[in-house]
């Protein structure tokens, strides 16, 4: 299995301090944010990762980074010319991944948990996708599941009045026919290719599993509030010494 890290985007909601550099080379607490999601990724054991970055920043990628081998990983790095969406710069791995599984972070969140175990589990499936889901308490900035019978039965990405308040966390595992769903994608009204419709494939399809996750969840991308809570969060967890 492989992993990817999706570092694109804008940062647009942490302007002004995403003017000169991008969101997932800032501070959250003692690390560029980026580091958590390529922790979560080696403590599962996945150290081939692909980074995917926009185009203004990715040579600062580069200089932080290197080749991993810092980190105990080798890091490949793939550029988006433009932003179009996590699905779109997801798509851009497909020769990275050479049909493979694959597990992907979004370069903005910080999963406490160990996700170890969910990655052996996803690796025994013979097929399908599986996601991560944690409440909260501003479900309308996120994707949101509503769940019956222990199964999930719809995802609404930032709806206006969320059904539960379960969002969908920023962590996906995919077989490789993820590539042949993101081809057919339209783009959604914010012009872009959304991972929720991915995910909707997968459930229509009948081949999405959840599990939720226990520890702390921090999406620092979302706002300064995020951020800022994402920080005390680290400080006070096993994060801040890796
Ligand atoms: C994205 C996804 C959303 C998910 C969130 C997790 O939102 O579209 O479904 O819940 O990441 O961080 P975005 O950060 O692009 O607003």
């Amino acid at each position: 299995m492989k992993g990817v890290v999706l570092a694109g985007g804008t940062g647009s909601r942490l302007n002004p301090c995403t003017k000169i550099t991008n969101k997932h080379l800032l501070p959250v607490y003692n690390k560029p944010m980026i580091y958590y999601p390529l922790f979560s990724l080696r403590k599962a054991g996945l150290n081939n990762i692909l980074i995917v970055s926009g185009k203004g920043h990715s040579g600062d990628f580069l200089e932080l980074l290197g080749s991993g081998s810092r980190l105990g990983m080798k890091i490949s790095y793939e550029v988006q010319e433009k932003p179009g969406g996590i699905a779109e710069a997801l798509g851009l791995a497909e020769n990275f991944v050479n049909k493979e599984k694959i597990v992907v972070i979004l370069g903005d969140n910080i999963i406490e948990d160990d996700i170890s175990d969910a990655v052996e589990n996803f690796e025994s499936m013979p097929s399908g996708a599986k996601i991560f889901l944690k409440s909260v308490k501003n479900p309308e900035c996120y994707g949101v599941a509503e769940i019956e019978d222990d199964k999930i039965k719809s995802i609404v990405e930032k709806p206006k009045n969320p059904k539960t308040n379960l969002a969908v966390v920023g962590c996906y595992m995919y077989d490789p026919k993820v590539f042949d769903i993101i081809k057919n994608l339209s783009p959604s009204e914010r012009n872009e290719l959304e991972i929720t419709d991915v995910n909707n494939f997968y459930l229509k399809n009948g081949e999405l599993k959840f599990e939720m996750l226990k520890g702390f969840w921090g999406d620092c991308g979302e706002s300064f509030d995020s951020l800022l809570e994402s920080s005390k969060l680290v400080k006070n967890s096993h994060l801040a010494s890796l």
